[in-house]
């Protein structure tokens, strides 16, 4: 086999085999082909597309190129959410203790990563002493006595996948459904989930920028799921403005325990009552959707979510009392409100800048190595719609140095546009993609 007659004849158009795919990711990993033929090959894909089957077998190819995780010691139906990106996507750590408390078992691995503020992990050492370091045998244990662990990727998970997004992000070929799809449903796969639950975002701080966008790429993602083998769902839902009012590492853990006891921002809590009702009934424990939100509602009502996020925070040798004094938790010297420069309705709120603005304070790593300040970072007090008198607080900046302090409000304040006219409020879930068709709403 040949790279040359791969390339041509994905060039050309024609389907590739199931054994040219195998042989390209193969070789690739192991750096038998080189960046120019890949490229090329990635270039042809762009323009010629894969169909559904070549989509699934590169997706199996990617997941086959390095280590898997075998979860198959914890009881239960493993489901696993994955969202396309977002700012100050607080979810994880909200999801994850409420579908926990309804018995469906939470084996999270998680990263750091770059971004505008940091992952799951370095939120969650916002409580002093948490940890996600351990053995893969007490993560199970846990999954199993607490049905809930968070742990860090330490094993080579799809390595493919991960020279394949460099390559593509240096060459313009990220933006083809068939390998966004593939790349994200890789390392789902790998980390061995049984279903999944997709949160694919659309919008200005969304990867996808329309609608049909977002719906296109939800339904590869299921297609590929359930060629595999796995439940898969797609949530197509708006970030055309950031989620909930937090953007920061402390600052959401704080709005995740506020979720959980039910007094969260309106679309963060819709939002994960949506997310949690599906993975609920991918994880067998309700009929329908209906009946899953009633049993979450009861698990916020009840505490009982509140409950096991301090089960997990005290498994993992992080401070519990910090549940119920976040006072306890990593701070902010400076505290300062940001004026709305004239009256008006918020017409729109760049999601991506009200990131930047918690990045400058240093809440995200702009490097590898950069160190993230738990404490800093931006609540927003107003949403698309809302109504702002000049003067009055449309956001607080949370900071430890007041030069970022003032790089961070004037990010802040071009984010928002604010105008005369009246402007509706945007709709949270456009919609959900299921193996049997696609529904909007
Ligand atoms: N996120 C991924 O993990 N892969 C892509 O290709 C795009 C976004
Ligand atoms: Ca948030």
């Amino acid at each position: 086999m040949r790279m040359y007659d791969i390339i041509m004849k994905k060039r050309n158009g024609e389907e590739l085999t199931t054994e040219e795919i195998n042989f390209f990711v193969e070789g690739y990993t192991n750096g038998t082909i080189p960046d120019y033929q890949v490229s090329a090959l990635m270039m042809a894909i762009y323009f010629q597309k894969m169909n559904k089957r070549e989509t699934a077998d590169l997706t199996t190819a990617m997941v086959n190129s390095g280590e898997t995780i075998d979860l198959s010691a914890i009881e239960g139906i493993k489901v696993d959410k994955h969202s396309t990106g977002g700012v100050g996507d607080t979810t994880t750590l909200i999801l994850g203790p409420m579908v926990a408390a309804a018995g469906v078992p939470v084996a999270k691995m998680s990263g750091r990563g770059l971004g505008h503020t940091g992952g799951t992990i370095d939120k969650l050492e916002s409580f002093e002493g948490f940890s996600v370091e351990m053995p893969i045998e007490k993560f199970i244990k846990n999954v199993n006595e607490k049905k809930i662990a968070i742990g860090g990727q330490t094993a080579n998970l799809a390595p493919a996948d991960k020279k394949l997004y460099a390559l593509r992000d240096v060459t313009a070929t990220v933006d083809n459904m068939s390998l966004i799809a593939g790349s994200i449903m890789s390392k789902k796969i790998a980390s061995g989930a049984d279903a999944i639950v997709l949160d694919v975002k659309t919008g200005s701080g969304a990867f996808m920028k329309t609608e049909e966008d977002a719906f296109e790429l939800a339904r590869e993602m299921v297609d590929i799921g359930t060629h595999v083998g796995r439940n898969t769902i797609g949530v197509v839902t708006d970030m055309d403005q950031p989620l909930g009012f937090a953007v920061g590492n402390a600052l959401e853990v704080k709005e995740a325990i506020e979720t959980l006891k039910g007094e969260g921002p309106e679309d963060l809590t819709e939002l994960c009552l949506t997310l949690g009702s599906h993975m609920i009934v991918l994880g067998g424990k309700a009929k329908d959707s209906d009946e899953a939100r009633e049993i979450l509602k009861d698990i916020i009502k009840s505490g009982k979510g509140l409950a096991k996020l301090k089960e997990l925070v005290e498994a993992q040798g992080g401070n519990a009392a910090a549940v119920d004094d976040p006072s306890l938790l990593p701070g902010a010297s400076i505290i300062k409100q940001v004026a709305a420069p004239k009256d008006g309705y918020v017409k729109s709120i760049k999601a991506d800048d009200i990131g930047i603005a918690a990045l400058v304070l240093g809440a995200g790593r702009e490097t590898k190595e950069s160190k993230i300040d738990l404490g800093v970072g931006v609540i927003i007090h107003k949403k698309i719609g809302d109504f702002v008198k000049k003067g009055e607080a449309i956001a607080t900046i949370y900071a430890n140095d007041e030069e970022k302090r003032k790089s961070s409000e004037e990010i802040l304040l071009k984010a928002y546009t604010i105008v005369d006219e009246k402007v509706e409020p945007k709709k949270l879930i456009k919609g959900i993609v299921t193996k049997d068709g696609i529904t909007k709403f």
